[in-house]
């Protein structure tokens, strides 16, 4: 039989939009030479409960490094940009972090932004239970386009709030788009307050992501059993392993799924075959040093004002001021 077109294989997918968009990624990602899958499709229920159980691991140290800056600095945000900013939360507010800032810096409202909007009625209970007179104005959108805030807040003073290191899934390049958005969304005058995770030694960063109670693993292997669930696919999990390794040329960790001996499985009828030790590459959590994290910030468009690192210097907390275009060179 000929190779089967691109669009007729996409044909294959369920109409309803979420599944279709899922189904779409797993098999286009599986029909790579390098296979591949984004890791925005980690998070079904199963993997956003088994992400909360990684970031209380002993070994993953990002989160609790970054709640112990946002107490420790987010008083000194307030110092630099003032009371009453919209503060605008790029992905589902984590009821541990967002708190921390939004009690400090005195917004006069807070604007979650996020794709799924179960995940955004989740946070939004949490925090209107927390914070019961700030006005909460949730917004379903994909944030790597520039988003329409609500008309209300049109003109007031942004500040952007991009915590976890959620940055470093991205390369560089897409990195560099990504906050290029958040500052249209944002406008003139705003701020961004991000996390981003630093290079460090790499038996550390390895146990991080492949930790020995095997978390990480079954948060990385649940991407199969979603596929099976979800588009009756028949791969053979127990035939996976998974795999975190570190690329210093991109100075990103990266997470695999590989295949432990020749394999044969069908996703929506399609067929596919992995040799033995061939992988799915699922995700990239890229490092930065200071400098290379101002210069990602510099040329999406911030300005870094402030930066804060713990004792340790694992994690970096980054204010950074909206560019404004000059006239001249
Ligand atoms: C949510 C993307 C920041 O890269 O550290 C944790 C995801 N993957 N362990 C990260 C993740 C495996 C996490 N981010």
């Amino acid at each position: 039989m000929a190779t089967m077109p691109k669009l007729d294989l996409l044909d294959r997918c369920a109409p309803d939009e979420g599944t279709s968009a899922f189904c779409e990624d797993v098999l286009s990602g599986l029909s790579q030479r390098q296979k591949a899958i984004p890791a925005r499709w980690f998070y079904d229920l199963v993997g956003s409960e088994l992400f909360e159980d990684i970031t209380r691991l002993p070994e993953y140290y990002p989160t609790r490094t970054e709640v112990g800056l946002l107490k420790t600095h987010c008083g000194d945000v307030a110092g630099l940009i003032g009371e009453g900013r919209v503060v605008v939360e790029f992905g589902s507010g984590s009821s541990l972090k967002t708190p921390h800032l939004l009690r400090q810096v005195i917004p006069s409202a807070y604007v979650p932004i996020d794709i799924s909007g179960e995940f955004l009625l989740q946070s939004n209970a949490d925090l209107a239970q927390l914070l019961p007179d700030l006005p909460i104005y949730p917004v379903e959108a994909d944030f790597t386009k520039a988003v329409a805030l609500p008309s209300a807040l049109r003109g007031s003073a942004m500040l952007g709030f991009f915590p976890g290191s959620t940055i470093g899934n991205l390369a560089p390049f897409a990195a560099t788009d990504l906050l290029r958005s958040m500052r249209d969304t944002l406008g003139h005058g705003s701020w961004l307050l991000i996390g981003i995770d630093r290079v460090k030694p790499i038996d550390r960063l390895i146990a991080a992501y492949d930790d020995a109670q095997g978390v990480t693993a079954q948060f990385n292997l649940n991407l199969l059993h979603r596929i099976n669930r979800e588009l009756g696919a028949d791969i053979p999990v127990d035939d996976f392993h998974h795999v975190a390794r570190w690329n210093p040329s991109a100075s990103r960790i990266e997470m695999h799924l590989e295949a432990q001996r020749d394999v044969a499985f069908q996703v929506e009828d399609r067929l596919f075959f992995m040799r033995d030790g061939e992988t799915i590459h699922t995700e990239n959590s890229h490092k930065y040093t200071e400098q290379s994290a101002r210069a990602l910030l510099s040329a999406g468009g911030w300005t870094p004002r402030q930066v804060w690192t713990d004792a340790r210097e694992d994690f970096l907390l980054i204010l950074a001021e909206a560019e404004t275009i000059p006239l001249a060179p």
